[in-house]
């Protein structure tokens, strides 16, 4: 059976929550393999709007099993209290349903305090990170100073541990001007996690494999964007993690010969959380619009996103970074009422023009958007259910960028509700 992973084409927010629980119909096995509560996934179901930050989007699906694999960095009272919630709204969420790597990086009180003090500091030179840890904890996995879930359960070591470790931490903090933390604050608490949660810790890679064999079909979502990606991304605007498609494999145990398919999500137009280069940005009234229209405020954080339009040299960079084999194009009902819209097509850098996205930021910084531009459609396109009943307008809009892209376009959403969007083709397919 096909395995396929979902990922973010441009720096996140494309849609994916929405697009992965679309799809999680046809999935048993849903997992998240990189990121942690930096991300936040929307999904609306009848009228009802979630937010899922450490959840897989697979959990409204009575028989989709969710996972959370070991490349993600989890902060242990955020998923509680996410499985609490869910468990009030009546949702099944016992260790059946949703399991968890033992092998997942825990975030420590002393991450986020250090994500925002460093942030404080920075002030003007911020990266704008989301403050949740997620840097500082991936820092320490490499550094081989983490505290692995399992780690929780056995308390005498990880009192050792904690003890060593907060000493170094502290340090840190007084330099940044931030308060010390107290050990007796994070011992108890985190004991008292590592029991919650140990029901639910488990060989993820094994769980995938044995599914694998036995026919199963497993989706891969990703978190983030390409790039956000801590290699190919904008660095250093990016996260800490690697975002791309072959990280799918790393973050969960599964090997790259079991990975069949890879979907890219791309928003009809382009946004933005943070800081950081944006060669297409708007920051004209269009802007604003786009941002009003498309709802386009931090599913985590609040903050407004910058809003600019399309710009496919970064989504066919994305296309060989992630081997994309199929597009989903969300957002598409936000250009409605616009006259003309344009997509980026090229760069204009150092005299020539080029088609992929520079890796020298100083390059970047510097790059001139070349355009096309096609005119718009009037029409609401929200209640459409298929390719043909769209404004001629919106078909060449999904033409010209299959065409540029040379991608088929497997998905299109045209607005936030589960139903409001439709398929072109099998995204489980190549
Ligand atoms: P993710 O992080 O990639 O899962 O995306 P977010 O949930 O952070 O942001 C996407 C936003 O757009 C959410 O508010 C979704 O409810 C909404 N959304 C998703 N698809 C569509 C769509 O096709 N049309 C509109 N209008 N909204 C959408
Ligand atoms: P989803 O999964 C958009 C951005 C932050 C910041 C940078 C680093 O919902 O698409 P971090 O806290 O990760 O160290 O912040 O990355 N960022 C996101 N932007 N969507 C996300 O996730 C993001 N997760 C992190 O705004 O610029
Ligand atoms: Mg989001």
């Amino acid at each position: 059976m096909p395995t396929l992973v979902v990922v973010g084409t441009q720096w996140g927010d494309e849609g994916k929550g929405k697009v992965v629980d679309v799809l999680t119909e046809q999935a048993d096995f849903v997992v998240r393999f990189q990121g942690g509560n930096n991300a936040g996934h929307t999904l609306v179901i009848n009228q009802k709007k979630h937010i899922l930050h450490l959840i897989p989007s697979g959990i409204f699906r009575p028989n989709t099993i969710c996972v959370i694999g070991n490349g993600v960095v989890v902060d242990p009272e955020v998923l509680i209290n996410e499985i609490e919630k869910l468990k009030k709204e009546g949702v099944d969420i016992s260790p059946n349903k949703l399991i968890i790597s033992e092998k997942a990086q825990t975030i420590m009180p002393y991450h986020k305090a250090l994500d925002i003090a460093r942030e404080t500091k920075a002030a003007q030179n911020k990266i704008g990170t989301t403050c949740r840890g997620i840097g500082p904890c991936y820092e320490d996995k490499v550094a081989r100073k983490g505290f692995r879930l399992i780690d929780l359960t056995y308390p005498e070591t990880f009192k050792e541990k904690l003890k060593k470790f907060l000493e170094e931490k502290n340090f840190l903090l007084k330099y940044l001007n931030a308060e010390p933390l107290r050990f007796e604050e994070i011992y108890e608490k985190y004991v008292a996690f590592g029991e919650y949660l140990k029901p639910y810790l488990t060989d993820v890679s094994q769980v995938l494999w044995n599914a694998q064999k036995s026919g199963k079909n497993i989706l891969f979502e990703g978190a983030q964007g390409t790039f956000l990606d801590i290699d190919h991304g904008t660095y250093p605007y990016v996260t800490s993690s690697n975002t791309i498609a072959g990280n799918a494999c790393c973050g969960s145990g599964l090997g790259p010969t079991e990975i069949n398919s890879v979907l890219g999500i791309v928003k009809a137009y382009t946004t933005r959380v943070g800081e950081g280069p944006f060669p297409t940005e708007l920051h004209d009234e269009l802007g604003d619009i786009l941002r009003e229209k498309g709802g386009e405020y931090g599913a985590t954080t609040g903050r407004p996103r910058r809003c600019g339009w399309l710009d496919l040299v970064m989504v066919k960079t994305a296309l060989r970074l992630n081997g994309l084999t199929n597009l989903a194009v969300t957002k598409l009902d936000v250009l409605s009422g616009l006259k003309t819209i344009k997509l980026c097509i090229g760069y204009k850098c150092e005299g020539e023009v080029i088609d992929f996205f520079p890796s020298d930021l100083e390059k970047l910084k510097k790059v001139e958007p070349v355009y096309q531009e096609l005119p718009g459609w009037e029409e609401d396109i929200s209640q459409v259910k298929n390719f043909k009943e769209l404004p001629e307008s919106a078909k060449n809009y999904i033409k010209f960028i299959e065409n540029y892209l040379q991608v088929p376009i497997a998905l299109l959403s045209v607005g936030p509700e589960r139903e409001s969007c439709f398929l072109l083709k099998n995204p489980f397919n190549t």
